[in-house]
């Protein structure tokens, strides 16, 4: 079956091609709540290579969500500059803030209770539920999209694909290793299964995918005609 064949093959490629990156524990450990959080909001809208040296300064700066909460928005707004979105920061503080007011300053592991929280949208609670807690959730951004709409050569176009997407992203969730798995899909949506030229002889999934099969994986996404 293509599910379980899936996302075996997907995890088996991390193990083995996982970036090593600041926010993530490779090797079986989650990383930490408030790392995962950070990362995957400094990450809307701003590159991996820019956002390095970002989470870097905060952790060392403010090392527990509690100091970030602590701290003036002010600073935190001078110590985003250069990310962009600055309601991403304002947010990001506010969240800081209701994550020690609310709970106690450990995150929530729930995904509806993290939708709760100042600047978490569906997208950041899975991640953070699944990455730092090793919850099953559906995790889906721009690159997952591109991978799901390939594998199952999703005819919708964009932006009405997007829940037919969602569906199949959930059939294909593996429940252990889902945060893994979602990373290892962020990888191979950005290194492998890439918008132009994908390199389908490099990914580990081509035997499941029907667009690799018809040859014209590169079409999907479909785009509404302008
Ligand atoms: N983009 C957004 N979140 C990411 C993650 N956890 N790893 C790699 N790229 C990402």
């Amino acid at each position: 079956n293509r599910k379980d064949g899936f996302s075996q093959a997907i995890l088996d490629w991390y193990d083995r091609n996982a970036r090593e990156l600041p926010w993530r524990r490779l090797g079986g450990a989650h990383p930490e709540p408030y790392h995962v959080w950070l990362s995957e909001i400094m990450l809307q809208q701003t590159t991996v290579v820019t956002v390095k040296p970002y989470f870097n300064h905060f952790i060392s700066r403010w090392p527990q969500v509690s100091d970030l909460a602590a701290a003036e928005l002010d600073e935190v707004l001078t110590a985003w500059a250069g990310l962009g979105y600055y309601a991403r920061a304002r947010n990001l503080h506010k969240c800081a803030v209701a994550v020690c007011h609310n709970y106690g300053g450990s995150f929530p592991a729930d995904e509806a209770e993290l939708l709760s929280l100042p600047g978490i949208g569906d997208y950041t609670a899975a991640a953070v539920s699944s990455i730092a807690f090793g919850k099953r959730a559906v995790v889906v951004d721009g690159n997952i999209e591109r991978v799901v709409s390939r594998v199952y050569r999703i005819a919708d176009a964009l932006p009405q694909a997007k829940p037919v997407i969602k569906a199949h992203a959930d059939v294909l969730t593996p429940s252990d290793r889902a945060g893994d798995y979602a990373q290892a899909l962020m990888d191979i949506g950005s290194g492998v299964c890439t918008p132009r030229n994908p390199k389908c002889e490099l990914c580990p999934v081509a035997s499941f995918c029907d667009g690799f099969s018809a040859g014209d994986a590169e079409t999907f996404p479909q785009k509404a005609p302008k």
